[in-house]
């Protein structure tokens, strides 16, 4: 029988409330109102985003949602000296370290640990002495994973963006491939004694191999979530990627 580390906790990423919010300006609909429902609504966590240029969550947004929040903030960020004065300064529960470009549209790939290691070890070293939980997202990658190991992260997050972009575009096969890579890189981090997230991209068809995954404690899921509510509300929408996650998990 499958050992499960234990719940799977799902984390609701809020950015894209305030996506739509900026494209008008003003403050409607706010991000913090959405994570507040998503907490009322059983959401272990919420993950905000914070980019260099603002185009979705703003600092006034992390200062709402640290005083609003009763369960943990996953503060994302890029390893920049800006970023990580902020997160001194609110010591969010857990602070997950990303890649950033300003032309991407999204996360796209993981971090360059491996190359970073020694810049990236004195990054996080402060938030760590803060009593911030550092997580590092990276693709699922076994050199990374060690040099996420041997520079102090407590919890890595696997991209899980490629396999969904995979699944999409009916590349069924390369899918299976990176979906047998996230198991075993999930396995792999856990035998290191680093704690297993893992989210981007999933959706209701894409979730469940992964939830599956049983070294794997935290999903956090954004985009899909926030385009279902448009259509359905948003706690019927997490009510059903929970009830996907549990089903996986039996
Ligand atoms: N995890 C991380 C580290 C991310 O950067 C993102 C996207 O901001 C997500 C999870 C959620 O991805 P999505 O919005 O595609 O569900």
């Amino acid at each position: 029988m499958t050992q499960f580390i234990g719940k799977l906790r799902l984390g609701v990423n809020i950015d894209h409330v305030a996506t739509v919010r900026n494209a008008r300006g003003g403050a409607y609909p706010c991000p913090i109102r959405a994570a507040k429902l998503a907490e009322d609504a059983g959401a272990d966590g919420i993950t905000a985003h914070l980019r260099e240029d603002r185009r979705h969550i703003t600092d006034p947004d992390i200062d709402g949602l640290m005083e609003a929040l009763t369960i943990p903030l996953n503060f994302e960020m890029a390893a920049t000296d800006e970023m990580q004065a902020i997160a001194l300064r609110h010591k969010p529960h857990a602070v997950c370290i990303v890649p950033e470009k300003r032309e991407e549209r999204t996360t796209e790939g993981g971090l360059e640990v491996a190359r970073e290691e020694n810049k990236l070890a004195h990054f996080i070293a402060p938030l760590r002495d803060a009593g911030c939980r550092v997580s590092i997202f990276i693709a699922a990658d076994q050199n990374q994973i060690e040099a996420a190991n041997r520079i102090g992260a407590q919890v890595i997050e696997l991209h899980t963006g490629a396999y969904c972009d995979f699944h999409a575009e009916g590349k069924f096969a390369e899918r299976d491939a990176e979906l047998a890579r996230l198991r075993d890189m999930c396995a792999f981090a856990h035998s290191l004694g680093l704690e297993v997230h893992a989210g981007h991209g999933l959706t209701y068809d894409t979730v469940q191999p992964v939830a599956a995954f049983p070294e794997v404690m935290e999903l956090n899921i954004g985009h899909f979530l926030i385009g279902e509510s448009i259509f359905r509300g948003l706690t019927p929408a997490m009510d059903e990627m929970r009830s996907l996650m549990d089903q996986a998990r039996l």
